[in-house]
């Protein structure tokens, strides 16, 4: 099929249902299916959107174009969840309906307010010379989840100074009154963050461009949030076209963030601003959406998979999945990532690995449902590798060589299945303080591996697609120290 510009935008109603039953299909019967992750109904899945406690459930949303495996017209699908682990499909929540949002229902957010969740979206429009237009649109969802969307922008066009490229709106509250971030371009073609208040969720004033770095971020910024992790405001947002004097990074573009001491909506300022880091140091995450929960903790979600790159499941049909959900913390100034303490609900068939590392490879487990987390302690002055998705002779797989003297982790993806975006380079390091033990938990899920060092001091999530025979794990080491751990299985929950 050669995806035009005119099937992408294809209306959802003239396509034939038995082909989109045919899309289905071909994705439940893939090897590389996932069990405990959020994947796409049918065609792409990409960013998180309206990620919200409300009505006593979770609610995530993500943008779908179930058509095919492309960036086509996009629509908010609808996941429900009473555990952030256990989610259910509920269908498509807002489509490219409106003159406001006609070519893509973009990114945005949610936030409940009494008994209705409000959600703030970007409105794509593509005029008849196909220039675009940005619309920073509302709807209100009620308790039985039917969506009503306001008929007139919130937003109608970006400030004086800014391009269309203009979206990705966040709504939070902070000191009684409501804020946006939204990502965008300035006319001399610099991605900045503006931020607009409001007191009703209807009228909303810009503030300003928001003040975070010195530094140029590239030509555009998608997806900014400002979250506050023990009180601190932490600002998550992807630049495109960073300098990598800036901020080194291989994949495509990076999901960032910076810490500050407090954000200040008077200057339009995240005060004490840090430099740039890695939200994650694996190949694939973007798009994260993170949100201040009414229980108190600040979660985060992860679209895995990024723009303008190439997936083996294209030639199935589809794309792409979420991470699992994770807390975020702030410890001696550092930010911790972590999969929510609910994740723990689906191990079994616990198993521990006991051992001392040694040169000849030794294989921890056989034959192993690719479903599972492997929890791994390995002592300080050790060094060696761990192999993960192996074929039964140990001449393939995802291999995570450590060094902890060094404090050094690396991850290489060349050798398990079939390799792709292999421009971007197929390595990724990650740096943890030296002589310190290593502490792994590794959350495979068949073609998914979200690896959390030291209880989430650093974060590698990537996206791999082994071979069928690509089930076991081998480990092996230099200096003959012991090694503890421990194995689950992991239940299906999607
Ligand atoms: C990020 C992004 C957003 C946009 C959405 C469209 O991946 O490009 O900026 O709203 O995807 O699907």
């Amino acid at each position: 099929k050669e995806w035009t510009t005119a099937l992408r935008y294809k209306n959802y109603q003239e396509w034939d249902p038995t082909y989109i039953q045919k899309l289905i299909e071909n994705l439940n019967q893939s090897k590389w299916k996932l069990s405990y992750h959020i994947q796409p109904q049918s065609g792409l899945l990409n960013d998180p959107n309206g990620f919200s406690y409300f009505n006593k459930q979770w609610h995530m949303f993500y943008q779908a174009y179930p058509m095919g495996p492309v960036h086509g017209v996009k629509s908010w699908a609808h996941m429900i969840s009473d555990d952030l682990i256990h989610w259910s499909y509920e269908g498509l929540a807002l489509l490219p309906d409106t003159e406001y949002d006609s070519h893509g229902v973009y990114s945005g957010s949610a936030f409940p307010v009494d008994d209705k969740l409000f959600l703030m979206y970007t409105g794509n429009v593509r005029d008849k010379d196909w220039n675009r237009h940005a619309y920073q649109n509302g709807a209100w969802m009620n308790s039985d989840n039917t969506m009503t969307k306001i008929d007139q922008p919130l937003i109608p066009a970006p400030p004086v100074g800014y391009t269309q490229d203009f979206r990705d709106p966040q709504v939070f509250a902070y000191d009684g009154h409501y804020y946006a971030t939204i990502g965008a371009q300035d006319t001399d073609n610099n991605g900045q963050i503006v931020l607009y208040s409001s007191q009703n969720l209807t009228d909303w004033s810009f503030l300003g461009q928001l003040q975070y770095t010195p530094e140029q971020m590239g030509f555009m910024v998608e997806c900014p949030n400002i979250i506050f992790v023990n009180n601190q405001p932490v600002l998550i947002f992807c630049p495109q076209g960073l300098d990598k004097k800036v901020l080194d990074y291989n994949n495509i573009y990076p999901n960032t963030y910076i810490t500050g001491s407090a954000f200040n909506p008077q200057t339009v300022t995240i005060e004490d601003a840090s430099d740039l880091i890695h939200l994650d140091e694996g190949f694939d995450v973007y798009a994260t959406q993170a949100i201040n929960a009414p229980d108190g903790r600040a979660l985060c979600v992860s679209w895995i998979g990024l723009p303008e790159i190439a997936y083996p499941t294209d030639t199935e049909g589809w794309a792409h999945c979420l991470s699992l959900v994770k807390e975020l913390s702030l410890k001696d100034g550092h930010l911790y990532q972590y999969p929510v303490k609910e994740t723990i609900s689906l191990r079994k068939n616990e198993r521990s690995l006991t051992g001392n590392l040694n040169s000849s490879t030794t294989l921890l487990a056989e034959n192993h449902s690719n479903a599972y987390e492997l929890e791994l302690t390995i002592s300080k002055n050790e060094s060696g590798t761990l192999t993960l998705l192996a074929d039964e002779n140990h001449t393939s797989g995802l291999t995570l060589s450590f060094d902890t003297s060094t404090g050094t982790i690396t991850v290489d993806r060349s050798k398990v299945g079939a390799v792709f975006a292999t421009e971007y380079s197929s390595i990724r390091t990650a740096t943890i303080p030296k002589n310190t033990d290593l502490k792994l938990n590794v959350f495979v899920d068949h073609s998914v591996v979200e690896i959390y060092i030291n209880e989430g001091y650093r974060v590698l999530t990537s996206r791999v697609f082994p071979n069928e025979n690509q089930t076991n794990l081998f480990i092996s080491g230099e200096k003959q120290t012991s090694y503890t751990g421990k194995i689950w299985a992991l239940d299906t929950a999607i």
